[in-house]
């Protein structure tokens, strides 16, 4: 809708969040943004219209000073401007961003930017159980070859990358990694293709980080070497379980022209009404996270001795290694917990049928908190290797935490091991 200035881009992303991307002046002096339910905008003459197709189409620039034209809700429109200039204000290192459908269609939306038949795509596992789908099924029947690594085995990456050479295009990462929340260097991984970058700059290969589960405001992966980053909005950013949606953001400006150019023939842009909800929830979008992340450490110091509790998997109690990562890209540990219980999935049950206040559900990242059995859902198409690989054992059970009163979820969660212990 209007540019960021100056004197914005010096503000906290705190401030920013709140109202970036909306200029009252454009709209009668509303303090909150209007919702713009319209498939299609009109042009002041036919020279304006065929301009503005020209300029779209990239056979013509737009002229010094001048404002881009709405078109069609399908490329473009008011409130996915909105949302996007607001979460570009707050994702540190970030040239554009743009708003999609749903985070599995900003996820294929971009690797359809990037990736040509006969490319190879590596990729970190795990990933999220619907984008290992895509990577392992989908993309194979278009002549992408995918492999993969361990995502915390810097070693096997390099391996992949290397044996990949000059036929790489992307270098696929998700940390935390979904349940387990373990987490990969992200810095270091990305190296691993600078001599790729260096070598073939007129393609040049990128990184695409899905930072669905920390980001925007704990962790900023395009300091840390990824071209690109991707997220489910569904969670953390829409944060009221109430819509589905998604998001790219870029390091470099091209990158982010190239992607809603696919965007606009694919038709995988949100619609007027939920990328209002999203911009809405910009606003609160620190507040709740950093609630939601306090309230989760406090009561992983609850759980943690409790005796019907194995383990828990939580960044403030990570050691060696994974403590290093987790200081040195993250700024928070974040509102997950991977809980593994005692006596398997039965136990696992016990403790999920006696909760409460925490309600059962897939999806995370919203006002309530919520819990799951990754290995008979989230996870449950996974390989029963893959899962043993990544540890999600049959005692494992995620939980998401919300914006409660932190005490009264630790009740129910401590009657709820109770009673698994039972
Ligand atoms: C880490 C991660 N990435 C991507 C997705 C896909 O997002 P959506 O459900 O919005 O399509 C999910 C969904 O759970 C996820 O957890």
């Amino acid at each position: 809708m209007h540019q960021p200035h100056d004197r914005a881009r010096r503000l906290h992303p705190e401030t920013r969040s709140v109202s970036e991307g909306f200029d009252p002046e454009l709209s009668v002096m509303a303090v909150r943004p209007p919702i713009y339910p319209v498939s299609t905008y009109a042009f002041r003459s036919a020279e304006e219209m065929s301009h503005w197709f020209r300029v779209a189409l990239g056979r013509e620039q737009a002229l010094p000073g001048e404002h881009a034209s709405l078109i069609y809700a399908r490329l473009n429109h008011p409130n996915a401007e909105m949302f996007e200039e607001a979460l570009g204000s707050v994702e540190k290192g970030c040239a554009g961003a743009a708003a999609f459908s749903s985070g599995m269609s900003a996820i294929t939306t971009a690797l359809l930017t990037f990736l040509r038949p006969g490319d190879v795509m590596v990729f970190g596992r795990p990933v999220y159980g619907g984008t290992h789908e895509l990577l392992q099924h989908i993309l194979p029947q278009w002549n992408v070859e995918v492999r993969s690594a361990p995502g915390d085995d810097l070693q096997q990456l390099r391996q992949a990358v290397e044996a990949a050479g000059e036929r790489l295009a992307v270098l696929y990462l998700e940390t935390p990694a979904n349940p387990t929340l373990r987490m990969l260097d992200l810095s270091r991984t990305s190296a691993l293709l600078d001599g790729l970058r260096a070598a073939r700059p007129e393609r040049r290969p990128v990184v695409v980080v899905d930072n669905t589960f920390l980001g925007p405001v704990f962790q900023s992966p395009l300091l840390h070497g990824a071209d690109v980053v991707v997220y489910s909005a569904t969670k953390f950013l829409g944060g009221h379980s109430d819509l589905v949606a998604g998001a790219v953001s870029v390091r470099d400006a091209e990158l982010i022209a190239r992607v809603k150019a696919t965007r606009a023939f694919l038709g995988t842009i949100c619609e007027p009404f939920t990328a209002w909800m999203l911009q809405r929830s910009m606003a609160t979008l620190y507040l709740r996270m950093i609630k939601q992340s306090k309230n989760a450490s406090k009561i992983v110091d609850v759980l943690k001795a409790h005796p019907a509790v194995e383990r828990i998997h939580y960044p403030t109690l990570f050691t060696g290694e994974q403590a290093r990562i987790f200081a040195s890209q993250c700024s928070a540990p974040g509102s997950l917990i991977a809980l593994e219980l005692k006596g398997g999935r039965e136990a696992a049950f016990r403790f999920l049928n006696a909760l409460r206040i925490v309600r059962l559900a897939v999806s995370l990242g919203g006002v309530e908190s919520l819990a799951c059995h990754p290995r008979t859902t989230t996870a449950s198409e996974m390989e029963e290797s893959e899962l043993q690989r990544c540890g999600i054992v049959d005692g494992l059970v995620r939980l998401s935490i919300g914006v409660e009163y932190w005490r009264d979820l630790a009740s129910d969660l401590t009657r709820a091991l109770d009673a698994a212990g039972r």
